[in-house]
């Protein structure tokens, strides 16, 4: 029978030794090494999920039940779904050093059309979860603005409409029982006008940086997560002195429906270490100092969050852990006012570095789908100067700016995880496929006990996304949503402009 000729442009493959040869053609610059990229992994997990959802994950939100002081088996079950992927990213990393993640490893193993999926939902974990960063950085500056009393107090207490997006605005106004015609000015008298102007104004500022290239975008990131990690260890180690053991009974109140949604939930505090594989094309010896940084970097978070996980729930009883800032309010539950200060500085290091690596790998991703004509050609183009892809970095900025004027912060985390897990899947699975389709190629770095360390990442990750389905509302229509507009795209424009690209 006659193949049909669309169907087989869609599962097209590029070899890996394609992609690697292009991969050598970059014009990126080779400036990272590998203290470089465990601070940028560093800087892409340790963020909002460990200083704002590690509370819902412990006590329960409006859609889920909390886990209790079982929070650190959720911490273990989400690491062990992410080991699992880490050590499959890191053989495909050494395997095919090029930016682009887990598109460019779909491309070599499923072909085309999946390669175009997997980039599209990679903008859900990168973009769309940068929205999510970027309000929640929002949140704790004015918290941490409010630790110094003599600034002006429109600096500390700003009106509502000009920190909120407008969900988030009417939700605060029925919250407070304001009227949101009292506190939100009105286009026409029509139009409610929300902006969050302090998270446009460090996107627009990170965008700048970023431009500059990845070399000073990593020197920053490491001041950033210095601070960062450098609090939080004090927080162990101070908060060590005020556990109560019997806060820790009973163990997992919720059983394990709370186990397992904050599996689901704290997921989100542990993405980001993919995000290294990312920049490839910029880093020394790839094939070594991949494997090492991203393993290292989910070993290093891994540790530090069981040690939150333990202390948070040893100081503060489950009914009391604060939703908001939980490390900052457990702080304040022992009277240690200043050091709460303290974690609030963290936090924003914290988010402005998850910030920042996020920008740079959507821009990286993009970048291997316009080399591939999936995007216009001249998206491509790299600075003068500093030989960065400027078009797209202004892009990825733009995204995430508009994206905070409309979206709301909790819809955007679930979205996230929802393509992180799925993008997880693809890279577990992709590694299965080439075993099989290429044994012989050379493995710098493999997963041991193959098939069943890849197996083990599908069907954890698979079972927390399907779990979690269970309970969430928006986002479970919102995702097969963001699918069926990538299908269409593809249709509609991806798929025509390759072929002709391609043929010139
Ligand atoms: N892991 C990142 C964070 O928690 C996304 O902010």
């Amino acid at each position: 029978m006659k193949e049909n000729p669309v169907f087989k442009n869609m599962m097209k493959c590029k070899t890996p030794d394609e992609l690697i040869d292009e991969g050598s053609h970059s014009e990126l610059k080779k400036t990272l090494n590998v203290f470089d990229l465990i601070v940028i992994g560093i800087g892409a997990v340790v963020g909002t999920g460990i200083f704002s959802i590690v509370g819902v994950a412990a006590a329960g939100g409006t859609d889920s039940v909390g886990a209790g002081p079982a929070l650190v088996i959720s911490m273990i079950i989400a690491a062990v779904a992410c080991v699992f992927s880490a050590l499959c990213y890191s053989e495909f990393a050494s395997m095919i050093p090029v930016a682009g993640s887990a598109y460019t490893y779909t491309y070599a193993t499923m072909g085309e059309f999946m390669a175009w999926m997997v980039g599209f939902i990679l903008m859900l974990e990168y973009a769309i979860g940068n929205i999510t960063v970027a309000c929640a950085w929002t949140g704790y500056l004015f918290q941490l603005l409010k630790g110094f009393p003599f600034l002006p107090e429109w600096l500390i207490n700003p009106p509502i409409w000009l920190v909120n997006d407008f969900r988030s605005a009417a939700a605060l106004c029925d919250k407070e029982g304001w009227n949101m015609h009292d506190m939100v000015p009105y286009i026409f008298d029509k139009i409610p006008f929300c902006i969050n102007l302090p998270a446009i104004l460090i996107v627009l500022l990170l965008t700048i940086l970023l431009v500059r290239g990845a070399k000073d975008s990593a020197k920053f990131a490491s001041i950033m997560v210095g601070v960062n990690i450098f609090i939080i260890t004090s927080f162990i180690i101070v908060g060590a002195f005020f556990v109560k053991p019997e806060n820790w009974t009973p163990f997992a109140p919720n059983g394990f429906e709370g186990v397992f949604m904050g599996a689901f939930l704290i997921f989100f505090a542990y993405i980001g270490f993919d995000a290294i594989s990312t920049t490839a094309e910029e880093t020394k010896n790839p094939q070594k100092n991949l494997p090492i940084a991203i393993l290292a970097t989910l070993t290093i978070c891994t540790i530090l969050y069981v040690l939150v996980a333990l202390v948070l729930t040893g100081i503060v009883p489950i009914d009391k852990i604060d939703i908001l800032a939980p490390i900052a309010a457990a702080m304040k539950f022992v009277g240690q006012d200043k050091f709460a200060g303290l974690i609030s500085l963290a936090a924003v290091a914290g988010l402005t570095s998850v910030l920042l690596v996020y920008q740079l790998g959507t821009t990286r991703i993009l970048y291997a789908m316009s080399r591939d004509n999936f995007l216009p050609s001249c998206l491509q183009n790299l600075h003068p100067k500093f030989k960065t892809p400027v078009a797209l970095t202004w892009i990825s900025g733009i995204i995430v700016i508009l994206g905070s004027l409309f979206m709301d912060l909790n819809i955007s985390a679930e979205l996230c995880n929802f393509g992180t897990f799925t993008s997880f899947i693809i890279v577990c699975a992709a590694v299965l496929i080439l075993r099989k389709t290429e044994p012989d190629r050379p493995r710098p770095f493999k997963v041991p006990f193959c098939p069943w360390f890849p197996i083990l990442g599908i069907v954890i990750c698979g079972g927390l996304m399907l779990y979690s389905m269970k309970f969430l509302t928006v986002s479970r229509v919102l995702f097969p949503l963001w699918l069926l507009c990538g299908v269409l795209i593809y249709a509609g424009y991806c798929y025509k402009n390759k072929r002709e690209k391609d043929a010139v």
